[in-house]
């Protein structure tokens, strides 16, 4: 069916070897070529693959029929035939981003924006890292559902319901977010603006949960992991205060951990909100331009002579001090500076870090081997995931069938 995915197959080295040594333990010797195949398909599909699938993924595998295989052959069976499944994409992907879009982090949710967008920038092995900063979104290409609505989810609920095939361009489309939505395409930043993330995380309280979950759904790290006492805290905000319980040892032990980063960090969501309440399914995104949204002036008398954010500029403390092992890179739009204003290049300064590529190598890893890397060998593996991301300019397909190859013995 689809032809325009790019999947490098050229394996490093460090792969094959690890696939030797893999062969050696013998794990790989007791699950069958065709077991092998079974299981990459399944994994990757989430449902079994037909006999005639099979069959192909076995002239792929196992082509001179010993009953063998190596890492390179079984990539290319996964790529060719599970990655071409509308499992791959209707249940393995969408599964597998649904607890990003809520703060339950439940995967019992319909599908939505958020998640049809990261279903999408996989099917096209775009740039991965688009996924935080991009004027993107997927929308229904099918006729006989409702149109994309600020106001609702129907469009989703109803594409889903049609279960047509998402990996079909002819059923999810590419658009701008900025045409479907009408927000400023300059105030687009991927997934982070859609419909959903807003509803989830801009709703109510000071629009910190948003940072927080983009942190843990697409870093890996909730705040409790990239706390650092050490760094300054004059940019957090006049509502956290500065001697809670009277004792303002407090506020410098524990408060200004997670604070003095995130509150500098989280100032580039300064002008959106959520207009619904909490628990309901009304409400749209609102985006007041040069405007500071009034939940970030809130409780000012907890602490007046804290930051009263004037505007949506961003800096990045956390380029410094224990948190410079995440790995910050050069931006498109900010180079290697660690400031700049709005979602779209904070969303940038996350995505182009090393954190994020690891932790997209663990979720698939994980969502593929049904376990979180744990041996050595498990390690070396991400590691080699991570490089081939990388080389593959951050296709994360290549990951899928990278995983799928190496788990493909249990
Ligand atoms: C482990 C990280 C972390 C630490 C430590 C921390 N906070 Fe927070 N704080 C957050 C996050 C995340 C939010 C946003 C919560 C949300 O909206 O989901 C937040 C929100 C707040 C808010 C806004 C009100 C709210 O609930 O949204 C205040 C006020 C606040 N924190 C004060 C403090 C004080 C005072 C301390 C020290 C006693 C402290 N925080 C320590 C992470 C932290």
């Amino acid at each position: 069916m689809l032809k325009m995915r790019k999947v490098n197959l050229a394996r490093s080295a460090g792969a094959v070897m690890l696939g030797m040594a893999i062969a050696m333990t013998g794990s790989l010797a007791q699950a069958g070529a065709r077991d092998q195949a079974k299981r990459m398909y399944d994994r990757i599909a989430g449902v079994p693959p037909t006999e005639a699938e099979l069959n192909a993924m076995m002239a792929i595998m196992d082509a001179d029929n010993d009953d063998v295989t190596d890492s390179d052959a079984a990539a290319q069976a996964a790529a060719e035939l599970a990655l071409d499944s509308s499992g791959f994409y209707n249940v393995t992907l969408k599964n597998m981003a649904t607890p990003w879009t809520n703060e339950e982090q439940t995967l019992f949710a319909d599908l939505n924006d958020f998640t049809a967008t990261v279903i999408g920038l996989v099917r096209d092995g775009d740039d991965f890292r688009k996924v935080l900063y991009d004027d993107v979104i997927y929308v229904g290409a099918i006729g006989g559902i409702s149109p994309y609505s600020n106001d609702s989810n129907d469009h989703y609920v109803e594409l889903e319901a049609s279960g047509e095939n998402l990996g079909d361009p002819a059923v999810l489309e590419r658009r701008t977010q900025s045409s479907v939505t009408a927000l400023d395409s300059a105030a687009t930043a991927g997934v982070m603006t859609t419909r959903a993330a807003a509803k989830a995380f801009f709703v109510a309280g000071t629009n910190r949960a948003m940072f927080r979950f983009t942190m843990m759904n697409f870093m890996c790290r909730d705040l409790e992991q990239v706390q650092d006492t050490s760094r300054t805290p004059d940019r957090i905000r006049q509502d956290v205060s500065r001697s809670p319980g009277g004792d303002s040892r407090i506020f410098l032990n524990r408060c200004v951990g997670c604070h003095s980063g995130m509150d500098p960090l989280a100032q580039a969501f300064a002008y959106y909100n959520w207009t619904g309440e909490e628990g309901t399914e009304a409400g749209r995104l609102q985006y007041t331009a040069n405007s500071v949204q009034p939940k970030y002036l809130i409780n000012a008398d907890n602490f007046r002579y804290g930051y009263a954010t004037p505007n949506d500029n961003w800096d990045n403390y956390w380029r410094e001090g224990p948190n410079s092992v995440l790995g910050w890179n050069a931006t498109p739009f900010t180079g290697n500076t660690g400031s700049g204003s709005g979602a779209k290049s904070m969303g940038a300064e996350l995505a182009h870090s090393d954190a994020f590529a690891e932790c997209q190598v663990k979720k698939v890893f994980t969502t593929v081997c049904l376990h979180e890397p744990t041996t050595s060998a498990d390690h070396a593996q991400v590691s080699s995931m991570v490089s081939n991301l990388e080389a593959s300019n951050y296709n994360l397909q290549t990951a899928f069938v990278d995983a799928a190859a190496y788990c493909r013995g249990d």
